[in-house]
């Protein structure tokens, strides 16, 4: 389970960095709206990022905690450098987020299978976090 908590603990550091780059990033006629939603969700992601490096140090478990490791461990592609249109910045920050989710349950199923109720019952809070971003992004589109 340290192994998996580890990765998901790189992917939402590096999804945090590249959140941030596309709000600086972005452009389009819906600037104002999408640069503060990049803002709203790597905030978000700060806050989980810290919240699962301490549920591994309450399980006795060592978060990774350097940018070598977290770039070494992550399964999350960095950007590219330069600006980027809003339905680009979605399709891509969809699919990191449906990585994420996935990194999520597989955790969820690791605790379960070890009966550790407290990291099971942390992550339902990302899947329901993740779930309901995904949902809300997936709405700007027609398709
Ligand atoms: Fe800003």
């Amino acid at each position: 389970m340290e192994k998996l908590l580890n990765k998901l603990l790189a992917d939402l550091v590096v999804e945090y960095h590249k959140l941030q780059h596309f709000h600086w990033f972005v452009k389009g006629g819906d600037f104002f709206t999408v640069h503060a939603k990049l803002e709203e969700y790597y905030d978000e992601i700060n806050e989980t990022v810290d919240a699962v490096a301490e549920l591994m140090l309450m399980n006795g478990m060592k978060p990774a905690s350097t940018m070598k490791e977290f770039l070494k461990l992550s399964g999350i592609e960095e950007p590219k450098a330069g600006y980027v249109k809003t339905d680009a910045v979605f399709k891509a920050v969809i699919a990191d987020f449906e990585s994420l989710l996935k990194s999520v349950v597989a955790v969820k199923k690791a605790a379960d299978k070890a009966g550790n109720d407290l990291i099971s019952a942390k992550m339902d809070d990302y899947v329901e976090h993740f779930t309901k971003a995904l949902w809300m992004m997936k709405q700007t589109t027609m398709k």
